[in-house]
């Protein structure tokens, strides 16, 4: 019989951006047979919706806007892809205008508890690997592992240049590295749901780590709490 979804077994992967936490949780997800919840890609499909229909969430009456668009946000994953109104946004969502808008709603909590309940309809059986900010903490709190996954600025940066140079762009290390930095300390100074490791979380350091250990060191962590 299928676990009720509110029992299913949540590993919540949290993290800096670029920390690598989407490629493990992605890989961990389909060793485990789990379904998988990229919450950064909710934020940043919320932030192309938000610039399409030209509002600034600097802007209170716009912010009056933004709020109900959280709550009924038309987006699906289909696979890789990833749909607003049934468009295609997989590589919208991607740039780093996208990631910087992302970063401005999300220090709003009307946003954030706008967003709840779709991160939290992810928890299906058999299980859910989930990668954010606040898996952890705020939307998943009972999930049966925690972990802070975190690199150093200098290596989430060269990461984030190679991901850009694959797509066949060009990538400005330092303005990356900045861009980095100032997201950090948004994330983590925000009054609602800041960047950090709960006081139950594993925190790994991934700087010095090649993917599939992050991965197989998850994996062993799971496989002793399930
Ligand atoms: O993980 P990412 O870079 O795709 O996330 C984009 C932004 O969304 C990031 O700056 C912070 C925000 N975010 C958040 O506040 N909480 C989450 N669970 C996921 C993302």
């Amino acid at each position: 019989m299928n676990k009720p979804a509110s029992h299913c077994p949540v590993v919540a992967i949290d993290g800096p951006t670029a920390s690598g936490k989407g490629t493990v949780a992605a890989l961990l997800a389909a060793k485990l047979g789990f379904h998988y919840l990229d919450s950064g890609a909710i934020y940043r499909v919320l932030a192309v919706a938000t610039a399409q229909a030209d509002l600034n969430p600097d802007l209170p009456a716009d912010l009056q806007e933004i709020i109900p668009m959280s709550e009924n946000l038309p987006v699906q994953f289909h696979g890789n892809k990833v749909l607003l109104k049934g468009v295609d946004v997989s590589e919208v969502i991607r740039t780093e205008e996208a990631g910087i808008m992302a970063s401005r709603l999300a220090v709003v909590p009307e946003v954030r508890a706008g967003l709840l309940q779709r991160q939290r309809d992810f928890r299906l059986a058999p299980g859910l690997v989930a990668d954010g900010r606040d898996m952890g903490s705020v939307v998943f709190p009972d999930s049966i592992l925690k972990v802070f996954l975190t690199a150093s600025a200098t290596v989430r940066a060269e990461r984030r240049v190679r991901q850009i140079e694959e797509r066949g762009q060009q990538a400005d290390f330092q303005a990356i590295y900045n861009d980095l930095v100032a997201r950090d300390k948004r994330d983590t100074e925000r009054a609602v749901a800041p960047l950090k490791p709960c006081e139950d979380a594993l925190v790994l350091d991934c700087s010095n780590m090649p993917i599939d250990q992050v991965v197989g060191t998850i994996h062993g962590w799971t496989q002793e709490r399930i």
